[in-house]
């Protein structure tokens, strides 16, 4: 029964070839720093899902955002076990992304004909500080208030663009609703739909190219 089914989504989706394209692809001698990349995007995944749920409940206006962190930690049933993990995944991603950026780095897999896949991994690693900057402010409390008003601030400093920079951040000279609001908008929409494109067209080119493995002496 099962089989058939199987047979019959195959004949019209080509699953098996799916497969042979995706997962079961001929790789060079390996090790285990070669498996961050997946691990980054299995995080991305964990947060997108965590991060949806944490929506049911999280109201994004300065009246509202802290009581409802309280709500979702004290009242919401596993909602303590959903924001955990999204708070301490956000860590996780931003170190896992970074360490498997050092090794394409340190075993060269940057080199032609990968460069346009290291140039989606910056904007990749770019978007995932992004995702923690403006989800910081998100809890609305003490901490979030301070850490966002100076993050800001440092924009600022650039030469000639920084007041502009700083007034699109905030949305205003200060943190304001517009600014919860505004965070809120990037974190679960724009910066969301940019990794998810980027991560694409990223393992699109690893599929493509192959994976570059580790350098040879006897070739350099
Ligand atoms: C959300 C972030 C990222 C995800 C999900 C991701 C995913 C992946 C995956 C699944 C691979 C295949 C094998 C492996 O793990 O090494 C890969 C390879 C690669 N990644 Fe990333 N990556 C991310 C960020 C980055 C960053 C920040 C850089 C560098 C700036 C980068 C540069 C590369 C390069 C050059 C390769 C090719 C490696 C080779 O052919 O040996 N990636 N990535």
């Amino acid at each position: 029964m099962l089989n058939n089914l199987f047979t019959w989504l195959d004949e019209r989706l080509g699953l098996t070839t799916m497969y042979e394209v995706i997962l079961d692809r001929k790789v060079p001698k390996v090790n285990w720093w070669f498996t961050l990349g997946s691990a980054s995007a299995i995080l991305f995944i964990l947060q997108a899902v965590t991060g949806m749920f944490l929506t049911i409940y999280y109201v994004p206006s300065p009246d509202h955002a802290y009581d409802s962190i309280q709500y979702i930690m004290n009242d919401v049933s596993f909602g303590w076990l959903i924001r955990g993990i999204h708070h301490w995944g956000a860590s996780l991603m931003v170190i896992i992304v970074f360490i498997h950026m050092l090794r394409t780095f340190f075993l060269a897999a940057y080199k032609y004909p990968r460069e346009f896949t290291w140039l989606t991994g910056v904007i990749l690693l770019i978007s995932t500080l992004g995702m923690g900057f403006t989800g910081y402010l998100l809890p609305w409390n003490q901490r979030a208030y301070w850490a966002t008003t100076v993050g800001t601030e440092i924009a600022g400093t650039a030469p000639l663009i920084g007041p502009f920079i700083v007034s699109v951040l905030r949305g205003g000279p200060e943190l304001s609703a517009v600014t919860l609001t505004r965070f809120f908008s990037v974190h679960i929409w724009f910066l969301p739909a940019i990794i998810g494109a980027l991560i694409g067209i990223h393992i699109y080119m690893v599929i493509k190219l192959g994976i570059a493995g580790v350098p040879d002496k006897e070739e350099a």
